[in-house]
């Protein structure tokens, strides 16, 4: 599709409407047996077409029911349907594999292994940006939204969850299988499954929303104290953003370090020390930027990241009786000490800096706000967000969008802070 950090992820001829995720999973050997069916559209006429998925065992590829030929090379499989699919028709390809998921490096993120992984008697998916295909094969790329079925197969008395609405539990032959539906657009990457002995506790929000977190069994209560904010973070975000975009959202909590947190499209995964607020806050607001908005390119990633850490520390300043423009300048002040490089313009290695994306990309929007006030700041975070729900945006449609609610000269501060090599300083605005 043409990344331009991974030229060789996403794949093109076709657009993938609903993945049905059927796994067999057997924790002890950290083995499975899987059919994964795609249902997607044709948006060329395809005598073949590929697929993202890294090794495991296929068995069989079928196209509309018809067995297909395949080839596999790297992360790249590739499929001939017996019949050549022409442009615009709906077609299903069914995909039954078998084996043990192996991680993969991604030289965006060089402090993890991504996908699939089993620690400390837990299985579980990580794979923003690239590792959703070491465990289920799809078109890899968050331009390619699509809704998601997850059947997981257990032996009785493990818990497994997954990444939507629980909607059906059942047991046979010393085995339970839950069932769990996206039905909101969903990238490749947001997917995840986790499987381990952990409690689930749920409330439903005024709103409708609802919230079930997933806690290891027998964990101390202290974990269960600090998601106990949710609800909070929740308003606090919808008042800036709007309703929450999802049917339901949660925390899954790993009993071991885990020096991330992610935010799957309804359960963010979190290891038991980053649970402090702003991290909730900030996993959270990823709900919006970032999983309903998705940036169309991994380059744009300050759109996720400078978004969710703004609104992060807000959350925590508010809490904590700060003011936001004290918390910044300090941020400001130690960032001048350290080296930064733009955030609209990276490399690779630095996706997730945390200086150059995080820090730098939330001082970027807390120079616009300084710049406009914050009636303007708020409705152009509002009206980006309402135009691009549901779908993807970058820089670009983001800058459109400061430009008609503030003019050129907000756009030049945004501009300098994303482009410009050395950091600008903070002018004092309206709203100081
Ligand atoms: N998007 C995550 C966060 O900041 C960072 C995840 C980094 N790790 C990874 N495997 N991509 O909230
Ligand atoms: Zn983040």
């Amino acid at each position: 599709m043409g990344d331009s950090f991974y030229p060789s992820l996403g794949n093109e001829g076709y657009d993938v409407v609903h993945y049905d995720i059927d796994l067999d999973v057997e924790p002890s050997s950290n083995t499975l047996e899987a059919v994964v069916t795609l249902t997607a559209v044709a948006t060329d006429d395809l005598g073949r077409f590929n697929l993202d998925f890294h090794g495991l065992d296929v068995e069989t590829v079928t196209v509309d029911g018809i067995q297909a030929e395949f080839s596999r090379e790297g992360y790249e499989m590739t499929v001939w349907p017996a019949a050549a699919i022409s442009s615009s028709t709906p077609f299903t390809v069914a995909v039954s594999y078998s084996g043990t998921p192996q991680p993969i490096a991604d030289p965006g993120v060089p402090f993890a292994t991504l996908g699939w992984h089993s620690d400390n008697g837990v299985i579980y998916t990580v794979s923003q940006p690239s590792g959703a295909m070491t465990w289920y094969p799809n078109n890899n790329h968050p331009t390619d939204k699509a809704t998601f079925t997850f059947q997981i197969t257990v032996p009785d008395g493990v818990t497994a969850a997954a990444t939507g609405l629980l909607t059906d539990e059942a047991s046979a032959d010393g085995k339970t299988t839950t069932t769990w539906h996206m039905d909101d657009p969903m990238a490749t990457y947001l997917a995840a499954i986790y499987i381990g002995d952990f409690e689930r506790h749920e409330q439903r929000l005024n709103s409708g929303v609802l919230i079930r977190d997933y806690v290891p069994r027998g964990s101390d209560p202290s974990i269960r104290e600090a998601l106990a904010i949710t609800p909070e973070a929740m308003s606090f975000l919808e008042e800036i953003l709007g309703p929450y975009p999802f049917e339901a959202y949660g925390t899954i909590v790993v009993p071991f370090p885990l020096g991330f947190a992610l935010e799957n499209q309804t359960l963010s995964v979190h290891g038991p020390l980053l649970l402090q607020p702003e991290i909730i806050a900030h996993e959270l607001a990823h709900q919006w930027m970032g999983n309903s908005v998705t940036v169309d390119d991994w380059s744009q990633i300050w759109l996720h990241e400078g978004f969710a850490t703004y609104l992060g520390l807000m959350f925590d300043a508010d809490l904590s009786g700060q003011s936001i423009e004290s918390v910044m300048a300090n941020w400001h002040r130690q960032l001048a000490f350290s080296r930064t490089s733009p955030p609209g313009d990276i490399e690779i290695h630095e996706l997730f800096d945390f200086n150059t994306v995080y820090l730098r990309g939330a001082l970027t929007l807390h120079a616009l706000r300084t710049h406009t006030g914050d009636d303007v700041f708020f409705n152009i975070l509002r009206t980006h967000y309402d135009h691009t729900a549901g779908g993807t945006t970058n820089t670009e449609i983001f800058l459109g969008i400061v430009d008609d609610l503030a003019g050129p000269d907000a756009v030049s501060v945004v501009e300098s802070w994303l482009y410009e090599p050395e950091m600008p300083g903070i002018e004092s605005g309206p709203s100081l």
